[in-house]
């Protein structure tokens, strides 16, 4: 990360007051002063301002309305990944918790912080997410008694975990799912005899997706939406 971005984000400074103390010679990195704003530095470099040592730059933690058509991986060679809609230092660096296939939109949860993420992608700790389903065809009747039992996917053994529905019409409902296998709303509505022609997420736990961000933006958690994750019950 740049020298002057590192000093932004762990001080508050905005660029201008970090580029003064810069130049004023008040930083040194692993001891020697330093006065190039652009100078690459890592979590290995000690830097210090003012006498102070700084600390690691705090974690980031996000939710980005994922667009339909951006891939949910750090480099896929055909397709645009969500985090180049992340416009900050590092963002390919970004763990994404939970994926959402290329033409599911929603809330994509955004981290660097390894522990926060494996809260939320873990099947221990069996936080629900809410999914908005729009179908081919009408629902079947009794899609609550067969989905509350758990359904069979095609080549798998094990039935899925019990899952909540709210019909919104005959084509349209949510879904609240606490696991997340392979294309698993997808699946479960193939294995209904019914298909899903579009799916957003709205929400992660307690995180609801902000209906302020449009298709491709994103904002920083709260403090009690990164709290959120970890006030879930372990169902073990
Ligand atoms: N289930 C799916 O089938 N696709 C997703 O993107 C998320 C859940």
């Amino acid at each position: 990360m740049r020298l002057d971005k590192y000093l932004a984000q762990t001080t508050g400074l905005s660029r201008k007051d970090v580029k003064k103390r810069l130049h004023a010679g008040l930083v040194k990195v692993n001891d020697q002063e330093e006065k190039d704003s652009g100078r690459h530095v890592s979590s290995e470099d000690v830097i210090i301002l003012d006498g102070e040592r700084l600390s690691e730059p705090r974690a980031r933690y996000l939710m980005l309305h994922k667009p339909d058509g951006y891939v949910c991986s750090n480099d896929d060679p055909t397709h645009v990944t969500a985090l180049t809609l992340i416009d900050l230092p590092a963002a390919e660096k970004l763990i994404i918790a939970g994926r959402l296939d290329l033409d599911t939109t929603g809330l994509l949860l955004l981290t660097d912080d390894g522990q926060w993420s494996h809260r939320i992608t873990s099947p221990r700790h069996k936080l629900p997410k809410r999914y908005r389903v729009f179908l081919d065809e009408p629902l079947c009747p009794d899609a609550e008694t067969l989905l509350q039992q758990g359904i069979i996917l095609r080549s798998e053994a094990k039935r899925t975990k019990p899952s909540q529905l709210q019909r919104i019409s005959d084509t349209e409902v949510l879904l609240t799912l606490t696991e997340g296998r392979y294309h698993q709303v997808k699946r479960m509505f193939a294995a209904l005899d019914n298909r899903v022609v579009a799916l957003h997420r709205e929400q992660i736990g307690e995180i609801v997706l902000d209906p302020e961000l449009a298709a491709g933006e994103y904002r920083d958690l709260t403090e009690e939406e990164i709290a959120s994750v970890f006030k879930e019950k372990d169902n073990t």
